[in-house]
């Protein structure tokens, strides 16, 4: 397969960084010091939790997990695997879950529960991006960076087939010919 082509840009590169400027300063004023855990949901998040930590005052600890959900890549059944956990305990510690994107709320819905049930002091989540009207459950980050239609996008961390996730900029892809 050809790889597909780029659209028009959604947001510039400036856009995104002056949006994870002002994520940054939101966290930091609800965390100006003491340990935090940062953890990311690879792999889309890569771009954006190596910008966002870099801008955080508190005492910042970088971990990652990957899911996957189930389902034929199309329509999610709701169910999540988790294909990396954790490698550290996470009871007593303010973790911020760290996306790039919400489209169904299925990860996040699943994973929430799971990482309160570790008996952090505290989970919040931030997320550059939103689709919410791609939504088969409610959730709402407490951070959210910016509200997008459903368009299918790419760039900083985001994938079509793997491609594309090192631009700096979020772009639509172009419709197939
Ligand atoms: C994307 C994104 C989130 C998830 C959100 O990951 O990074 O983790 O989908 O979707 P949801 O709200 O419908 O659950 P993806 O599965 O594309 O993997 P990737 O990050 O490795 O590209």
């Amino acid at each position: 397969m050809d790889k597909r082509k780029l659209g028009r840009i959604m947001l510039t590169e400036e856009e995104v960084q002056k949006k994870v400027e002002e994520l940054a300063q939101a966290i930091n004023q609800d965390y100006p010091d003491g340990e935090v855990v940062v953890v990311g949901i690879l792999k889309g998040c890569f771009v954006f939790v190596a910008d966002l930590v870099r801008k955080l005052k508190a005492d910042v600890r970088v971990h990652f997990m990957q899911v996957s959900s189930y389902g034929d890549g199309t329509e999610s059944t709701g169910e999540i695997i988790i294909k990396k956990d954790l490698d550290i305990d996470i009871a007593g510690k303010h973790v911020i879950l760290a996306e790039d994107i919400i489209d169904s709320g299925n990860t996040l819905s699943k994973l929430v529960p799971l990482l309160k049930s570790r008996n952090p002091a505290s989970v919040k989540v931030c997320a550059l991006l939103s689709k919410p009207s791609r939504r088969q459950v409610e959730f709402e980050a407490d951070y959210t960076g910016f509200e997008i239609p459903d368009e299918f996008i790419v760039g900083y961390g985001l994938d079509c087939a793997e491609a594309y996730r090192q631009l700096p900029y979020i772009a639509v892809v172009a419709e197939e010919e």
